[in-house]
């Protein structure tokens, strides 16, 4: 099954949700490339698409002091590390793309509900509080 979005994902938060339907679209042209180029820039692609996304949401968790920093940015550095190794996995033909799908899928839907969602919440709280936060 390819890495496809769902409404359930929504966090309620415009840009992140914008951005995460972003990431799980090209993780599908990911997994639906066909040559091991079209791979490698795919896999380019979600790299970088991933880090400015986490590179917002750290500013955005920055901004309200958020608690749970810390342990949303580790998770974040072990998403980008695993981008990595499958970028170098693909050059060096060493991962059949077909698997990607469900890890894809599982570890950022994973991460959406369990972490990005709670962050939109405190965001949320805030607003509702008058205070003034993207
Ligand atoms: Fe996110
Ligand atoms: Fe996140």
């Amino acid at each position: 099954m390819l890495p496809r979005w769902n409404d359930t994902y929504l966090v309620g938060h415009s840009s992140m949700d914008s951005q995460h339907k972003e990431i799980l679209d090209y993780a599908a042209s990911l997994v639906s490339a066909r040559t091991c180029e079209m791979q490698v820039l795919c896999a380019k692609g979600l790299y970088d698409l991933t880090l400015a996304h986490f590179v917002h949401e750290e500013a955005l968790m920055r901004s309200i002091q958020y608690v749970g920093l810390d342990e949303h940015k580790e998770q974040h550095w072990r998403l980008l590390a695993r981008l990595d190794e499958i970028q170098h996995e693909i050059a060096g033909h060493q991962l059949h793309i077909n698997i990607l799908d469900t890890e894809i899928n599982e570890w950022l839907v994973t991460h959406i509900i369990n972490f990005d969602a709670d962050l939109s919440a405190q965001i949320g709280s805030l607003q509702y509080w008058g205070c003034d936060v993207d």
